[in-house]
């Protein structure tokens, strides 16, 4: 009843069409927010993972990191799939670090030409990260960060598809500031 697939050949741009009404339907009925970034980081990386585009270099990484309840200008790990990854990533340090700080999705081709990129997974090669900004707010309440094994896996087509998740996630889930 879960179970989900998309067309291998789809464009990144069709591709992230059926990625939101996927996660539309995911998480409807439902606000809670750790059960909601749960299933969400699934959905992204085993939907990226299915699509060809990504069959030579694979996202290794996708999930979130939430602001600290304690700190504001502390990122802590949240939901995620792939490997174990570092618990806590000061604002301002990283690319996670730089969403948070700036407010602006960071999309590098290859983290090693990123200042302080933080190697949780040194397959990881290429990177997207998109801030999590309260609408009502303006604080970043979070990062969703994806981390692919090749250079370059990221671009425009990603960086409008993964906001629009992060819009939905904003949208469908109980946020506490
Ligand atoms: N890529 C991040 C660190 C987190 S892990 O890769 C899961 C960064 O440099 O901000």
């Amino acid at each position: 009843m879960f179970g989900f697939s998309f067309d291998p050949n789809l464009s990144k741009e069709e591709f992230y069409k059926e990625l939101t009404k996927t996660l539309r339907a995911l998480v409807s009925g439902q606000r809670d927010l750790i059960t909601n970034l749960a299933n969400a980081s699934s959905l992204i990386y085993h939907a990226l993972n299915s699509l060809n585009a990504f069959k030579t270099k694979p996202v290794n990484w996708a999930g979130f990191y939430l602001t600290a309840k304690d700190n504001a200008s502390l990122l802590r790990l949240g939901p995620f799939q792939g490997k174990v990854a570092c618990t806590e990533i000061k604002f301002g340090r990283g690319v996670c670090g730089a969403a948070a700080s700036t407010g602006k999705t960071q999309v590098v081709p290859n983290v090693h030409d990123f200042p302080g990129h933080i190697a949780c997974d040194s397959s990881s090669v290429s990177e997207i990260v998109v801030p999590i900004v309260s609408p009502a707010s303006g604080r970043v309440l979070g990062v969703l960060d994806i981390d692919d094994e090749g250079p370059e896996a990221f671009g425009e087509a990603d960086k409008a598809g993964l906001e629009t998740v992060v819009q939905i996630l904003l949208e469908s889930c109980d946020w506490t500031e």
